[in-house]
């Protein structure tokens, strides 16, 4: 496992691309979930330094949250409520560029502006989501999709 993150200026997908395999290297040993998210979470942070990072895990029928890296947040949501709600429900990663002008959104903090979901799968079912929050409107786009579901991917879920 790498001990120390090799941040990097350039672009978006510069820093995507410098990152991931980190991020791969990070995690591919390792089989614990919850370590996992917390990694990535703190590298996630790292790097992009968004305002807040983190995973919500299904548990029976509601999302808990779990490690993160920022300010407190919403403990738990239910299926379809909210950005996170609504990715586990469609199965779909859910980009706001201004979560004022969501009704179904829930502000676990005022500072929030824009906002990313990503679901992870396994056998064709949401086991968590990725959930990422901006203090800037409109920071997500494609390429953050993109880089994204692609890291998600890289859990090994048990
Ligand atoms: N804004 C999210 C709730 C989670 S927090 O942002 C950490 C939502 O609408 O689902």
């Amino acid at each position: 496992m790498a001990e120390s993150l090799a941040t990097i200026r350039g672009t978006k997908a510069e820093q995507y691309r410098s990152l991931l395999p980190q991020i791969k290297a990070l995690i591919s040993d390792e089989t614990d979930l919850i370590a996992n998210m917390a990694n990535v979470s703190a590298a996630l942070k790292e790097q992009f330094n968004w305002f807040w990072i983190g995973f919500y895990l299904v548990k029976k029928e509601e999302l808990i949250v779990g490690p993160f890296q920022g300010p407190i947040a919403c403990t738990r949501i239910s299926k379809g409520k909210g950005v996170c709600g609504s990715s586990w429900e469609k199965a779909q990663t859910i980009r706001v560029d201004d979560v004022n002008r969501l009704s179904n959104h829930i502000a676990c903090n005022n500072l929030s502006q824009s906002e990313i979901v990503v679901p992870i799968m396994k056998a064709g079912k949401v086991q968590a989501v990725l959930d990422i929050d901006s203090d800037k409107k409109a920071t997500f786009d494609a390429v953050d999709q993109q880089y994204l579901e692609r890291l998600v991917e890289l859990f090994s879920l048990e």
